[in-house]
Protein backbone atom coordinates (compact mmCIF):
# COMPACT_ATOMS: atom_id res chain seq x y z
CA UNK A 1 0.00 0.00 0.00
CA UNK A 2 1.14 3.36 -0.51
CA UNK A 3 1.96 5.56 1.97
CA UNK A 4 1.75 8.68 0.49
CA UNK A 5 -0.76 11.60 0.65
CA UNK A 6 -1.73 13.48 -2.29
CA UNK A 7 -4.08 16.71 -0.58
CA UNK A 8 -1.46 18.84 0.96
CA UNK A 9 1.19 21.24 0.41
CA UNK A 10 4.94 19.96 0.30
CA UNK A 11 8.16 21.84 0.03
CA UNK A 12 9.42 20.92 -3.68
CA UNK A 13 12.40 22.81 -3.39
CA UNK A 14 13.98 26.31 -1.89
CA UNK A 15 13.53 29.32 -3.78
CA UNK A 16 17.16 29.80 -4.49
CA UNK A 17 17.11 26.85 -6.54
CA UNK A 18 14.52 27.46 -9.12
CA UNK A 19 15.31 29.88 -11.97
CA UNK A 20 15.20 30.00 -15.54
CA UNK A 21 16.10 26.20 -16.17
CA UNK A 22 14.46 23.48 -15.73
CA UNK A 23 14.87 21.49 -12.60
CA UNK A 24 14.12 17.70 -12.19
CA UNK A 25 12.79 16.59 -9.22
CA UNK A 26 10.90 13.04 -8.32
CA UNK A 27 7.63 13.76 -5.79
CA UNK A 28 5.15 11.43 -4.00
CA UNK A 29 6.50 8.83 -6.89
CA UNK A 30 6.03 11.51 -10.07
CA UNK A 31 8.42 12.92 -11.92
CA UNK A 32 8.18 16.99 -12.01
CA UNK A 33 9.85 19.63 -14.04
CA UNK A 34 10.12 23.19 -12.30
CA UNK A 35 11.11 26.36 -13.65
CA UNK A 36 10.20 29.97 -13.50
CA UNK A 37 8.15 31.74 -15.88
CA UNK A 38 9.78 35.24 -17.56
CA UNK A 39 7.62 37.47 -14.88
CA UNK A 40 9.80 35.30 -11.93
CA UNK A 41 6.80 32.88 -10.81
CA UNK A 42 7.29 29.17 -10.35
CA UNK A 43 5.52 26.80 -12.84
CA UNK A 44 5.71 22.99 -12.28
CA UNK A 45 4.60 19.99 -14.89
CA UNK A 46 4.91 16.40 -14.94
CA UNK A 47 8.34 15.88 -16.80
CA UNK A 48 7.17 13.50 -19.39
CA UNK A 49 6.55 14.57 -22.83
CA UNK A 50 2.62 13.75 -24.42
CA UNK A 51 4.40 12.30 -27.49
CA UNK A 52 7.19 9.21 -26.64
CA UNK A 53 7.59 10.58 -23.00
CA UNK A 54 10.56 12.13 -23.05
CA UNK A 55 11.51 14.21 -19.61
CA UNK A 56 10.61 18.22 -20.70
CA UNK A 57 13.80 18.57 -18.48
CA UNK A 58 15.79 17.49 -21.33
CA UNK A 59 14.27 20.29 -23.23
CA UNK A 60 14.75 24.14 -22.72
CA UNK A 61 12.64 27.48 -21.71
CA UNK A 62 11.89 29.78 -24.85
CA UNK A 63 10.02 32.11 -22.83
CA UNK A 64 6.92 31.01 -21.06
CA UNK A 65 7.15 28.02 -23.15
CA UNK A 66 8.70 24.66 -22.24
CA UNK A 67 10.04 22.66 -25.52
CA UNK A 68 10.67 19.10 -25.57
CA UNK A 69 14.30 18.02 -26.85
CA UNK A 70 13.21 15.55 -28.74
CA UNK A 71 10.92 16.98 -31.55
CA UNK A 72 10.17 20.10 -30.31
CA UNK A 73 6.53 19.78 -28.63
CA UNK A 74 5.69 22.87 -26.98
CA UNK A 75 3.88 23.35 -23.81
CA UNK A 76 2.44 26.44 -21.59
CA UNK A 77 2.39 26.55 -17.83
CA UNK A 78 -0.61 24.73 -18.06
CA UNK A 79 0.70 22.46 -20.03
CA UNK A 80 -1.09 22.65 -22.69
CA UNK A 81 0.40 22.03 -26.19
CA UNK A 82 1.03 25.15 -28.15
CA UNK A 83 2.76 24.18 -31.25
CA UNK A 84 3.68 21.07 -33.06
CA UNK A 85 6.39 21.32 -34.92
CA UNK A 86 5.29 20.05 -38.82
CA UNK A 87 1.68 20.28 -38.08
CA UNK A 88 -1.02 22.92 -37.20
CA UNK A 89 -3.16 20.26 -35.70
CA UNK A 90 -2.97 19.90 -32.12
CA UNK A 91 -4.45 15.95 -30.72
CA UNK A 92 -6.72 16.59 -27.53
CA UNK A 93 -4.24 14.13 -25.61
CA UNK A 94 -1.30 16.59 -26.43
CA UNK A 95 -1.07 17.34 -22.97
CA UNK A 96 0.84 17.32 -19.88
CA UNK A 97 -0.21 17.37 -16.40
CA UNK A 98 -0.05 20.95 -14.24
CA UNK A 99 0.88 21.27 -10.42
CA UNK A 100 -0.40 24.30 -8.33
CA UNK A 101 2.66 25.79 -7.21
CA UNK A 102 3.17 28.47 -4.80
CA UNK A 103 6.48 30.05 -3.55
CA UNK A 104 6.16 31.26 0.73
CA UNK A 105 8.86 31.30 3.07
CA UNK A 106 11.56 31.27 0.57
CA UNK A 107 10.40 28.16 -0.46
CA UNK A 108 8.45 26.62 -3.48
CA UNK A 109 5.21 24.71 -2.22
CA UNK A 110 3.60 22.23 -4.68
CA UNK A 111 0.42 20.50 -4.22
CA UNK A 112 -0.01 17.39 -6.20
CA UNK A 113 -3.68 15.99 -5.84
CA UNK A 114 -6.86 17.57 -6.66
CA UNK A 115 -6.27 21.30 -7.90
CA UNK A 116 -9.68 21.88 -6.74
CA UNK A 117 -8.31 21.38 -3.16
CA UNK A 118 -5.69 23.24 -3.40
CA UNK A 119 -5.88 26.28 -0.99
CA UNK A 120 -2.86 28.12 -0.15
CA UNK A 121 -4.19 28.75 3.29
CA UNK A 122 -3.29 25.35 3.83
CA UNK A 123 0.38 26.76 3.53
CA UNK A 124 1.95 25.31 7.38
CA UNK A 125 2.42 28.76 8.82
CA UNK A 126 6.08 29.16 10.01
CA UNK A 127 6.22 30.56 13.88
CA UNK A 128 7.95 33.82 13.97
CA UNK A 129 9.55 33.86 10.58
CA UNK A 130 10.31 37.12 9.56
CA UNK A 131 9.68 38.81 12.72
CA UNK A 132 11.85 41.08 13.78
CA UNK A 133 14.33 39.51 16.53
CA UNK A 134 14.15 36.48 15.19
CA UNK A 135 16.87 34.61 12.86
CA UNK A 136 15.98 32.19 10.12
CA UNK A 137 17.92 29.49 8.47
CA UNK A 138 16.82 27.96 5.95
CA UNK A 139 17.71 26.81 2.48
CA UNK A 140 18.54 23.39 3.98
CA UNK A 141 18.45 20.16 2.02
CA UNK A 142 19.49 16.59 2.44
CA UNK A 143 18.64 13.10 0.49
CA UNK A 144 17.11 10.52 3.18
CA UNK A 145 17.68 6.99 1.59
CA UNK A 146 14.12 6.29 3.57
CA UNK A 147 10.62 6.28 3.39
CA UNK A 148 9.15 9.47 4.98
CA UNK A 149 7.26 7.86 7.79
CA UNK A 150 10.08 6.26 9.10
CA UNK A 151 11.65 10.36 9.34
CA UNK A 152 8.43 11.26 10.68
CA UNK A 153 8.75 8.34 13.39
CA UNK A 154 11.62 9.74 14.26
CA UNK A 155 11.25 13.19 14.75
CA UNK A 156 8.22 12.30 17.24
CA UNK A 157 10.91 9.89 19.18
CA UNK A 158 12.89 12.56 22.04
CA UNK A 159 14.06 8.89 23.17
CA UNK A 160 16.34 8.21 20.86
CA UNK A 161 18.63 11.39 20.71
CA UNK A 162 20.61 10.06 23.57
CA UNK A 163 22.09 6.90 21.69
CA UNK A 164 22.03 7.91 18.58
CA UNK A 165 23.40 11.47 18.39
CA UNK A 166 26.34 10.37 21.36
CA UNK A 167 28.66 13.27 19.26
CA UNK A 168 26.07 15.86 19.03
CA UNK A 169 23.41 16.29 20.97
CA UNK A 170 22.69 13.94 23.01
CA UNK A 171 22.24 13.85 26.79
CA UNK A 172 21.90 11.04 28.92
CA UNK A 173 20.21 12.93 31.66
CA UNK A 174 16.90 14.03 28.92
CA UNK A 175 16.54 9.77 28.38
CA UNK A 176 15.55 9.40 32.15
CA UNK A 177 12.28 12.55 31.78
CA UNK A 178 8.87 10.90 30.31
CA UNK A 179 6.97 12.52 27.46
CA UNK A 180 3.11 13.27 27.44
CA UNK A 181 1.93 12.65 24.20
CA UNK A 182 -1.36 14.40 22.75
CA UNK A 183 -3.05 14.74 19.21
CA UNK A 184 -5.76 16.90 17.57
CA UNK A 185 -6.71 15.93 13.91
CA UNK A 186 -3.22 15.86 11.95
CA UNK A 187 -1.42 17.33 14.90
CA UNK A 188 0.46 14.86 17.11
CA UNK A 189 2.96 16.63 20.18
CA UNK A 190 5.09 14.71 22.33
CA UNK A 191 6.65 17.26 25.32
CA UNK A 192 8.92 17.51 28.23
CA UNK A 193 9.61 20.11 30.53
CA UNK A 194 12.43 19.84 33.31
CA UNK A 195 12.20 22.32 35.86
CA UNK A 196 14.24 24.03 38.11
CA UNK A 197 17.34 22.91 36.48
CA UNK A 198 20.70 24.79 36.21
CA UNK A 199 21.54 25.87 32.83
CA UNK A 200 23.71 24.25 30.44
CA UNK A 201 26.78 25.93 29.21
CA UNK A 202 25.21 27.15 25.58
CA UNK A 203 22.29 28.37 27.72
CA UNK A 204 24.19 30.19 30.18
CA UNK A 205 26.55 31.57 27.55
CA UNK A 206 23.82 32.66 24.86
CA UNK A 207 20.62 33.74 27.03
CA UNK A 208 22.63 34.85 29.94
CA UNK A 209 21.04 32.58 32.43
CA UNK A 210 22.34 32.65 35.94
CA UNK A 211 19.64 31.24 38.34
CA UNK A 212 17.56 28.15 37.94
CA UNK A 213 15.77 27.70 34.92
CA UNK A 214 13.13 25.65 33.48
CA UNK A 215 13.48 23.44 30.12
CA UNK A 216 10.86 22.66 27.50
CA UNK A 217 11.06 20.25 24.34
CA UNK A 218 8.12 20.14 22.07
CA UNK A 219 8.02 17.29 19.04
CA UNK A 220 5.40 18.41 16.96
CA UNK A 221 4.61 16.74 13.79
CA UNK A 222 1.20 18.60 11.22
CA UNK A 223 1.19 15.92 9.05
CA UNK A 224 1.44 14.78 6.81
CA UNK A 225 4.69 16.38 6.15
CA UNK A 226 5.80 18.76 8.64
CA UNK A 227 7.61 18.61 11.86
CA UNK A 228 8.30 21.55 14.34
CA UNK A 229 10.79 20.96 17.44
CA UNK A 230 10.11 23.82 19.97
CA UNK A 231 13.02 24.25 22.39
CA UNK A 232 12.67 26.55 25.17
CA UNK A 233 15.22 27.74 28.21
CA UNK A 234 13.06 30.61 30.55
CA UNK A 235 13.88 31.67 34.25
CA UNK A 236 12.48 29.39 36.70
CA UNK A 237 9.24 30.20 38.36
CA UNK A 238 7.27 31.86 35.45
CA UNK A 239 4.38 30.64 33.98
CA UNK A 240 4.76 28.60 30.52
CA UNK A 241 3.14 31.46 28.74
CA UNK A 242 3.60 31.77 25.09
CA UNK A 243 5.01 35.69 26.24
CA UNK A 244 7.35 34.20 28.31
CA UNK A 245 8.85 31.49 26.57
CA UNK A 246 9.27 34.21 23.59
CA UNK A 247 11.29 36.33 26.58
CA UNK A 248 13.55 33.47 27.24
CA UNK A 249 15.75 31.40 24.95
CA UNK A 250 13.78 29.65 22.15
CA UNK A 251 13.96 28.23 18.81
CA UNK A 252 11.48 26.56 16.59
CA UNK A 253 13.39 23.70 14.06
CA UNK A 254 11.78 22.69 10.95
CA UNK A 255 11.54 19.77 8.69
CA UNK A 256 9.52 19.43 5.99
CA UNK A 257 9.49 15.76 4.47
CA UNK A 258 8.82 15.35 0.93
CA UNK A 259 8.56 11.98 -0.21
CA UNK A 260 10.69 11.34 -3.00
CA UNK A 261 9.95 7.50 -3.76
CA UNK A 262 8.69 4.68 -0.84
CA UNK A 263 11.79 4.20 -0.10
CA UNK A 264 14.02 7.94 -0.17
CA UNK A 265 12.70 11.44 0.98
CA UNK A 266 13.66 14.82 0.22
CA UNK A 267 14.69 16.22 4.09
CA UNK A 268 14.58 19.93 3.88
CA UNK A 269 15.23 22.27 7.19
CA UNK A 270 14.66 25.67 8.42
CA UNK A 271 15.76 26.78 12.09
CA UNK A 272 14.02 29.31 13.74
CA UNK A 273 15.56 31.33 16.95
CA UNK A 274 15.30 34.35 19.41
CA UNK A 275 18.86 34.12 20.28
CA UNK A 276 22.37 34.93 18.96
CA UNK A 277 20.81 36.78 15.99
CA UNK A 278 23.46 38.22 13.67
CA UNK A 279 26.33 35.82 14.85
CA UNK A 280 27.49 34.73 11.96
CA UNK A 281 29.99 32.31 13.39
CA UNK A 282 27.11 30.59 15.90
CA UNK A 283 24.83 30.58 12.82
CA UNK A 284 27.52 28.63 11.18
CA UNK A 285 28.37 26.18 13.74
CA UNK A 286 24.56 25.45 14.05
CA UNK A 287 23.77 24.65 10.05
CA UNK A 288 27.20 22.43 10.31
CA UNK A 289 25.91 20.61 13.58
CA UNK A 290 22.37 20.02 12.57
CA UNK A 291 23.26 19.04 8.98
CA UNK A 292 25.39 16.19 11.03
CA UNK A 293 22.26 15.22 13.75
CA UNK A 294 20.13 14.86 10.70
CA UNK A 295 22.63 12.47 8.39
CA UNK A 296 23.08 10.65 11.77
CA UNK A 297 19.22 9.90 11.47
CA UNK A 298 19.88 9.04 7.99
CA UNK A 299 21.95 6.24 8.76
CA UNK A 300 19.73 5.09 11.24
CA UNK A 301 16.70 5.03 9.47
CA UNK A 302 18.07 4.07 6.54
CA UNK A 303 19.29 0.87 8.21
CA UNK A 304 16.15 0.21 9.50
CA UNK A 305 14.25 0.26 6.77
CA UNK A 306 16.60 -2.33 4.79
CA UNK A 307 15.90 -4.29 7.59
CA UNK A 308 12.00 -3.87 7.24
CA UNK A 309 12.02 -4.83 3.55
CA UNK A 310 14.22 -7.66 4.48
CA UNK A 311 12.16 -9.19 7.06
CA UNK A 312 8.49 -7.99 6.04
CA UNK A 313 7.82 -6.58 9.58
CA UNK A 314 8.13 -3.07 11.12
CA UNK A 315 9.16 -3.98 14.87
CA UNK A 316 8.94 -6.95 17.20
CA UNK A 317 8.70 -5.35 20.46
CA UNK A 318 6.17 -1.97 21.31
CA UNK A 319 7.93 0.23 23.87
CA UNK A 320 6.06 2.81 26.00
CA UNK A 321 8.42 5.26 24.07
CA UNK A 322 6.79 4.44 20.50
CA UNK A 323 3.67 6.23 21.56
CA UNK A 324 4.36 9.19 19.97
CA UNK A 325 5.58 7.80 16.81
CA UNK A 326 2.88 5.38 16.57
CA UNK A 327 0.58 8.31 17.16
CA UNK A 328 2.05 9.87 14.25
CA UNK A 329 2.27 6.28 11.66
CA UNK A 330 -1.62 5.88 12.44
CA UNK A 331 -2.43 9.49 11.84
CA UNK A 332 -0.83 9.10 8.02
CA UNK A 333 -1.96 5.94 7.63
CA UNK A 334 -5.17 6.47 8.20
CA UNK A 335 -4.67 10.05 5.59
CA UNK A 336 -3.33 8.26 3.11
CA UNK A 337 -6.03 5.30 3.53
CA UNK A 338 -8.16 8.23 3.18
CA UNK A 339 -6.86 10.83 1.31
CA UNK A 340 -9.19 13.68 3.02
CA UNK A 341 -8.17 17.28 2.38
CA UNK A 342 -5.63 17.83 4.58
CA UNK A 343 -6.03 20.79 7.33
CA UNK A 344 -2.48 20.28 8.57
CA UNK A 345 -2.07 24.17 9.07
CA UNK A 346 -5.58 24.79 10.77
CA UNK A 347 -5.72 22.00 13.78
CA UNK A 348 -2.69 23.40 15.92
CA UNK A 349 -2.91 22.88 19.45
CA UNK A 350 -2.44 25.63 21.61
S1 LIG B 1 9.07 13.08 -27.30
FE1 LIG B 1 8.57 15.14 -26.94
S2 LIG B 1 8.09 15.90 -28.88
FE2 LIG B 1 8.54 13.81 -29.28
FE1 LIG C 1 17.45 12.40 15.60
Amino acid sequence: MTTFIRNAWYVAAWSKDIGRSLTARRILGEPVVLYRKEDGAPAALLDRCAHKLLPLSMGRIIGNVVQCGYHGMEYDCTGKCVRIPGQDVVPPKAVVRSFPVVERYDAVWIWMGDAALADEALIHRIERHGVPGWAVIDGQYQHHRTNYVIIAENLQDPAHTTYAHRSTIGNPAASEVPVKVEQKGNHVVSWRWTNSVPPPPIDRDLGGFTGLVDRCQYYNYFAPCVSRVDVVTMRDGLDHTEENMDLGQRAFSYKFLTPETEGTTHFFWMHVRNFGVGNAELEASLIEGMNRTFEEDNVICGAIQLEQVATGIRQHTFLAIDAGPARVRRVLEQMAANEIPTTQSKTEIS
